[in-house]
């Protein structure tokens, strides 16, 4: 069992992970700065893992407040989430995102470094890959940044992959996330986009909950089935399993590793939309738009490494995403009926 500390680590993702992690007997230190992330997840993951968990408040380009943190309580291991995610305003302003993420990251591993913590599992995107050449993509598909988000995530990610290389990390995962989407079924946390969502899922929830009066439907004229946007939606507490079972791997045989993590399998908009009207018996209203600048008609991986080096398989459908998004969104906004 190890005690790890997980940066970023009351955002979305993070806090599913440490309810995994804690399940399966490891101690968690949450670090955040909380500018994206609620001031009360901390105490409601208490509340569902009546764990205790501390909580340090820091950005993670205050290397002392990082080192003091190691230094207070050593850990096997950091799991590293905290990054700025929006793919708009990382072109409005550049700077910003390569101080937070790339900067943030090498300040992160001098800590790490000055403190012994040689064991790193990184939150990475599939946004690496860019505009694939064809689904399902695996691992050694060329990588093709599109945006300044995806080029700080494979800058994070060569970050990582150079000192792990250079053996000054000893273990280390960058894991490419497809599309995480839902919550944790009792529906005590969950994702909390601020302003208008720009994901699917949450966008959807809100328009079940009636905050927004359509979804809009970003482009009816890919080449794909039905000709929306086909992605490969992975449910979140899927991609937490996924998170332990990489760490565990890791600090068992100190390697290097960059592994896909999704289900597979490709859903489009319309499919999504559909899932969601089964799944909670809520009608969306629709309203075809054009499409979204910058999207891609397609992609979805291949799932199959995560499988074969660490053993893990995404369980959940689409209809217990949709059924687990609609139960957090509903319960935020009051609603019973679920
Ligand atoms: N979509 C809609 N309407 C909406 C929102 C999305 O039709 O209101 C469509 C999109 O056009 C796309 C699909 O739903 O076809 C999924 O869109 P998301 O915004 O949910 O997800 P993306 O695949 O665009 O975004 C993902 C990650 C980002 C990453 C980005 C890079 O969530 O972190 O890929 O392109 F940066």
């Amino acid at each position: 069992m190890a005690r790890v500390l997980l940066t970023g680590g009351a955002g979305y993702i993070a806090s599913h992970t440490a309810v995994v992690l804690l399940e399966r007997g490891h101690e968690v230190i949450l670090l955040d700065d909380f500018s994206n992330a609620e001031r009360d997840v901390p105490a409601r993951l208490e509340r569902l893992t009546g764990h205790n968990l501390p909580v340090i408040e820091a950005d993670i380009r205050d290397s002392e407040a990082v080192s003091a943190a190691l230094a207070a309580q050593p850990v096997a291991a950091v799991i590293h989430f905290a990054a700025l995610k929006a793919v708009g305003e990382s072109e409005a302003d550049p700077l910003r995102y390569y101080d937070m993420n790339i900067i943030g990251t090498i300040r992160l591993l001098e800590a790490m470094q000055a403190g012994g913590v040689a064991r790193i599992v990184f939150s990475s995107s599939a946004t690496v890959y860019g505009q694939p050449d064809s689904s399902p993509i695996p691992e050694h598909a060329p990588t093709r940044v599109q945006n300044i988000y995806g080029r700080t995530k494979l800058v994070m990610e060569d970050l990582i992959s150079d000192l792990a290389r250079t053996g000054k990390l000893r273990a280390a995962a960058n894991l490419r996330y497809f599309n995480p989407v839902g919550a944790h079924p009792s529906a005590m946390i969950g994702e909390t986009p601020r302003g208008v969502p720009n994901n699917l899922m949450p966008y959807l929830t809100q328009v079940a909950t009636g905050r927004r009066p359509c979804l809009n439907v970003f482009g009816t004229d890919y080449a794909t089935p039905d000709g929306t946007g086909v992605r490969d939606y992975i449910h979140v507490m899927d991609l937490a399993e996924a998170h332990a079972l990489a760490l565990e791997h890791i600090l068992a045989h100190d390697v290097a590793l960059t592994v896909n993590l999704g289900t597979g399998i490709g859903i489009s908009v319309l499919e999504m939309v559909q899932a969601f009207e089964r799944a909670t018996g809520r009608a969306i209203p629709l309203n075809i738009s054009p499409r979204r600048p910058g999207d891609v008609a397609s992609y979805y991986a291949n799932p199959a490494m995560a499988e074969r080096i660490f053993g893990w398989k995404a369980r959940l459908n689409i209809e217990d995403m949709c059924r687990d998004a609609w139960r957090w969104e509903a319960a935020k906004a009051g609603i019973n009926d679920v």
